[in-house]
């Protein structure tokens, strides 16, 4: 009989934690038979953010066809899928439930399992399914636009948090300081390519370190220290910016101040774990910056970083059916009761 390491696995992922709604097969936690994203940016530009109840509804009338259009893609029918996984954490709770509903009438109809997915760790495994070779253990840094979290990563399917933001995301002070620089939504991006035209050391802005070991994160101050900066003491985001204020040169010092704690931070866990393997995942690992200073890094300390390839950075379902695998070869499946979880408390290791 047909061992579940042996025997070829195939299973469509569904992903609606945020704001991108996206169905992916992936087959044996490799090859990404395809890929859906439909993201939601055009709904949220004009709030300058997510905004919770437009991304559920936006989920509920995509889901169908971006499911139907990933199982065409992939060339294979909804009979020869070996199980469906989703993301059950964190994320905005009814936009959660959009997708695992989806998925346990699937798992429901065709008699095959359901699989529940961590989005943080599925953020770690894009990594791996962009092909990166890793040797365990590792540590692993998720820096994205709802979460900044460190691992130690023993097996894709055994992560311990070592430290979190204790307050706003790495991602969230991008898109918040590109709302306060008159750029637009997502801000990621956009500060990334304005950086390139700016002058890294125009602005010395604050860079929260916390105890010199602590792997816990900050952004909030910087936050508001762009504020300032650019529109003067106790101004709103909504004041006029101040005269010879150069957008390209804050651009730039920002993203410099949030790479240096990134990589701070970075090395404190690669030490801690006392690993040479550092793997980098979630939307703001596309920043072209942070993958320069990550990588020189590397080299200096005798470290390898492994990236999520671009296009796997941001929220996909093909981390979600990746993931799958190693979780159902251990028989790690859930029940249909399985419930959204919107906030995850980290114990930290
Ligand atoms: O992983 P993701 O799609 O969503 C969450 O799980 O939160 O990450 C989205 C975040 C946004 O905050 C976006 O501004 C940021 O990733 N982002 C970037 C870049 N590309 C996306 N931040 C900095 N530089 C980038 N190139
Ligand atoms: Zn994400």
């Amino acid at each position: 009989m047909a061992t579940r390491s042996s025997r070829s696995f195939t299973c469509l992922g569904v992903e609606t934690s945020c704001d991108e709604t996206s169905a992916a097969v992936v087959r044996n936690g490799r090859d990404v038979l395809s890929s859906v994203v439909l993201s939601q940016v055009d709904l949220h530009e004009l709030f300058g953010g997510v905004v919770p109840e437009l991304a559920c509804r936006r989920h509920v009338e995509v889901i169908v066809p971006i499911l139907g259009r990933a199982v065409q893609e992939a060339q294979c029918g909804w009979d020869q899928l070996d199980a469906f996984a989703v993301t059950y954490q964190p994320g905005l709770v009814g936009a959660l439930l959009v997708g695992l509903s989806a998925a346990k009438t699937l798992a429901m109809v065709y008699g095959k399992p359901l699989i529940g997915i961590d989005h943080l760790h599925a953020h770690v495994y894009a990594a791996l399914l962009g092909g990166g070779a890793v040797e365990f253990p590792a540590a692993a840094l998720v820096v994205s636009g709802g979460h900044t979290v460190l691992f130690q990563v023993d097996s894709p399917i055994s992560l311990t948090p070592l430290g979190a933001t204790i307050d706003d995301a790495a991602g969230e002070a991008f898109d918040k300081v590109a709302n306060i620089l008159g750029l637009g939504y997502p801000g990621g991006p956009q500060l990334d390519a304005l950086s390139e035209e700016g002058n890294r050391k125009a602005v010395d802005f604050p860079r929260s370190t916390l105890e010199p070991d602590s792997l816990d994160f900050s952004f909030s101050g910087i936050k508001t220290a762009v504020l300032y900066h650019c529109k003067g003491q106790n101004a709103g985001r909504k004041t006029a910016m101040r005269k010879g204020v150069k957008v390209p040169d804050v651009a730039a010092s920002f993203q410099e101040a949030v790479v240096d704690v990134l990589v701070e931070k970075s090395l404190r866990a690669v030490r801690r774990v006392g690993t040479d393997h550092l793997i980098v995942g979630g939307g703001v690992s596309a920043n072209r910056r942070l993958r320069q200073r990550l990588n020189e890094a590397g080299g200096k300390e005798g470290f390898c970083v492994v990236f999520a390839p671009p296009e796997l950075c941001t929220d996909n379902a093909a981390m979600i059916a990746g993931l799958a695998y190693p979780l159902w070869k251990e028989g790690k499946t859930a029940e249909l009761d399985l419930d959204a979880v919107p906030t995850v408390t980290f114990s930290r290791g």
